[in-house]
């Protein structure tokens, strides 16, 4: 999809990889709108004609407010990019607060998106929907079952709304980077701080927010599905499928290497 003119909404664009896609796109020549649960004035400041709207992706009527205020800025929607997440640490023993909001925002906020955008696109015969999810949805995160298993979900949710609406006009992409230098990464909600950050120092190159923006407007205007900003991770699910108990071994490695760096710091 060439996005000159289009109507594109971009979550948790207040920062990080959804301020950088919204720069991106704006730059395209879409008619952007930011959204996110706190303010988004600083990202839309230099993006002139941009829409502001504050609303919690995380629960259902955030949703429809935020599709209800830019369908009434911008009409229909051409691009929804659900790109809020958030990155906690934990284990099975994590409270239920720590998975009931993995969930919400890095999972349901995607259904409930889609729920409301999809009476229109099928009826249009066109929509796309971009999801973020991360490289811990192909492989995982150590540090955090409650990360690794959301973005799983997000992974296999955007892979089954392509199978399920592809013939009838709905594209679909998932962008799953790794380290991407946000405030994610560098302090976050537990997984920059704790075990999750230094997995993600170790495993690879930390992209710039403006990299991954770059990669997924490519892979849009190409109409891919996966967007790997950080190649090596299309490697490493080769790796994971061709030989899972290798793979394994690999992230128990890694995963001593977390726990020593984790003692020692
Ligand atoms: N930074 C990384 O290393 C990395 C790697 C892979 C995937 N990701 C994913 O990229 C996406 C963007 O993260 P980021 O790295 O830019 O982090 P970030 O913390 O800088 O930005 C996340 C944004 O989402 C917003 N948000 C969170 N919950 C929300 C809610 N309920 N409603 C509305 N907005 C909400 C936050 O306010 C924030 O502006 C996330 O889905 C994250 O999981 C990040």
């Amino acid at each position: 999809m060439q996005l000159n003119g289009k109507h594109v909404v971009v979550t948790g664009a207040a920062r990080g990889i959804g301020a950088a896609l919204a720069r991106r796109f704006h730059a395209a020549g879409a008619k952007v709108v930011l959204a996110d649960r706190d303010g988004v004035a600083e990202a839309a400041d230099g993006l002139p004609g941009t829409v502001e709207v504050i609303a919690d992706v995380g629960t259902e009527a955030g949703n429809v407010t935020l599709i209800e205020a830019a369908e009434a800025a911008f009409g229909p929607i051409d691009l929804f990019f659900a790109n809020a997440g958030v990155g906690f640490g934990g284990d099975p023993m994590s409270s239920d607060e720590v998975w009931d909001a993995s969930f919400a925002v890095n999972v349901h906020a995607h259904r409930w998106a889609a729920k409301h955008l999809l009476p229109g696109w099928l009826a249009r015969g066109e929509g796309y929907f971009c999801s973020t999810a991360s490289a811990a949805g192909v492989l995982a995160q150590i540090g955090s079952a409650p990360y690794s298993v959301t973005k799983h979900a997000a992974v296999a949710f955007a892979e089954w709304m392509s199978i399920t609406y592809g013939d009838q006009g709905v594209r679909v992409s998932c962008l799953c980077p790794q380290g991407v230098n946000t405030h994610m990464l560098r302090a976050g909600d537990g997984l920059g701080a704790g075990a999750g950050g230094n997995v993600v120092r170790m495993a690879g190159i930390v992209l710039e927010p403006d990299d991954v923006a770059e990669a997924a407007h490519a892979a849009i205007e190409a109409e891919e599905f996966f967007v790997f900003p950080h190649p090596e991770v299309a490697d490493y699910l080769r790796l994971k499928g061709d030989q899972p108990e290798r793979w394994l071994a690999g992230m128990r490695k890694l995963q001593r290497r977390v726990a020593e760096a984790s003692d020692g710091a």
